[in-house]
């Protein structure tokens, strides 16, 4: 059987480390490029583990190039699409993080017959013209989020069912009185108790921002209204989705919280492969937990703006540049949400459609939310 050829973008992150693992032991998939942004030092250790012929790296670095003299490389934005051009992946994964992805998600579809969806921000900034495209070039997309390929499963084949349904850990605030969470520290938010993942999602798990991003994937993936979606937190996340039919039918989509499972998912699909040992499911509690709206206020925030893509761009926006300024020890956690809110109030709603008014929207929010973290930190 012909090799799929495989590009990871973002491979020196969370989900992209943990792809390049998972792909190595995959017999049929050749790993032929893959792309970083700035830590070169990771970056060079898995050019000399998996040998990819194409390379990409925000930054030129001529020590590398001097190093890996049979790697092709690119650099830049622009390097890492000409690099999807040059080689030729059948499959692209793609974990870069942040509204960045959007660009790279759009040249993937360009190039490739399927693409494994991680970067969640593509889908909540440019949902209708990245499935708009993947239809038109009949290219298959497979969600990585563990709640979306959870759902991905469950609907894979299935009826209509009434309500859809994702569940969050809580992230690592989860049980902490409501006065104090305005002023969590970098490392209380940092120390989730279930999942280990990249700073922005761990963060973003804290505020709940990761599942208002999730509610807005989960509409424009699976075609369901914001109220035809339920979110309940299950502590050890061993339920990541469910569906809920008419006669009161509920499949839930469980199993071990690790994302190598929906990454290798993702590249094999349809098959499956082991990807961690068998573990006992005797005795894990799989419950679901009501999700307390007071606590987080970013849940709600997402809900009400969802379908209006103007406002999903600069939620996505404002939460980056607040992340960033709250990383940065500029502002306290509980400004995340104050950014966020003040940036959405003042964008006006509007249904950009190309990329370059997407790109036009996200520069316009971040100035915004830029603005407000000055005026009020
Ligand atoms: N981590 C998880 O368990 C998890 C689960 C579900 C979904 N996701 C989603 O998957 C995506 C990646 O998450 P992560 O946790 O793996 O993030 P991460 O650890 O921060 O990794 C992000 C990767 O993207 C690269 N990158 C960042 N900005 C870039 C840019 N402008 N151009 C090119 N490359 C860029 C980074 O490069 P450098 O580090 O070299 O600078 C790194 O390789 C996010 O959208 C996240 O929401 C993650």
């Amino acid at each position: 059987m012909m090799k799929k050829r495989l590009a990871i973008l973002g491979s020196t992150g969370s989900i992209g480390s943990q792809t390049l693992q998972i792909a190595n032991r995959i017999e049929n998939i050749e790993i032929v490029a893959i792309s970083c942004g700035h830590n070169l030092s990771l970056f060079s250790k898995q050019l000399s583990e998996f040998h990819p012929p194409f390379a990409a790296s925000l930054k030129k670095s001529d020590s590398l190039t001097d190093s890996f003299p049979e790697t092709l490389f690119f650099h830049g934005e622009e390097g890492i699409e000409r690099m999807l051009e040059k080689s030729r992946p059948d499959y692209v994964l793609l974990a870069v993080s942040g509204a960045a992805g959007l660009r790279f998600s759009l040249k993937a579809i360009e190039v490739c017959h399927r693409l494994c969806l991680a970067n969640k921000e593509s889908i909540v900034c440019g949902g209708d013209l990245l499935l708009k495209e993947c239809a038109r070039k009949g290219v298959e997309l497979i969600p990585v989020d563990s709640e979306h390929s959870g759902l991905f499963q469950l609907l894979d084949g299935s009826r209509r069912p009434k309500r859809i349904i994702i569940t969050a850990s809580g992230g690592a605030l989860r049980d902490w009185p409501l006065e104090r969470i305005q002023n969590a520290t970098i490392r209380d938010v940092l120390r989730h108790p279930v999942w280990s993942m990249g700073n922005r999602i761990t963060v973003d798990s804290a505020s709940m921002v990761n599942k208002g991003l999730e509610v807005i994937e989960a509409k424009y993936l699976f075609g369901f209204e914001t109220n035809e979606i339920d979110t309940y937190i299950c502590r050890n996340s061993f339920i990541h989705a469910g569906i809920l039919y008419s006669d009161g039918v509920l499949k839930l989509h469980t199993g071990i919280p690790d994302m190598r499972i929906p990454i290798a998912y993702s590249l094999t699909y349809p098959e499956r492969i082991q990807t961690i040992p068998e573990q006992s499911i005797v005795d894990v509690p799989m419950i679901l937990e009501e999700l307390p709206k007071e606590r987080f206020p970013a849940l709600t925030l997402a809900r009400e703006i969802c379908g209006v893509v103007s406002k999903q761009i600069a939620y996505n926006a404002a939460d980056e540049v607040a992340v960033e300024a709250f990383m940065n020890g500029r502002m306290p956690f509980g400004g995340i949400y104050n950014i966020i809110e003040k940036t959405v109030e003042r964008t006006a709603d509007q249904n950009p459609v190309d990329y370059s008014q997407i790109i036009e929207t996200d520069s316009v929010a971040r100035k915004l939310a830029q603005e407000e973290v000055d005026r009020c930190y």
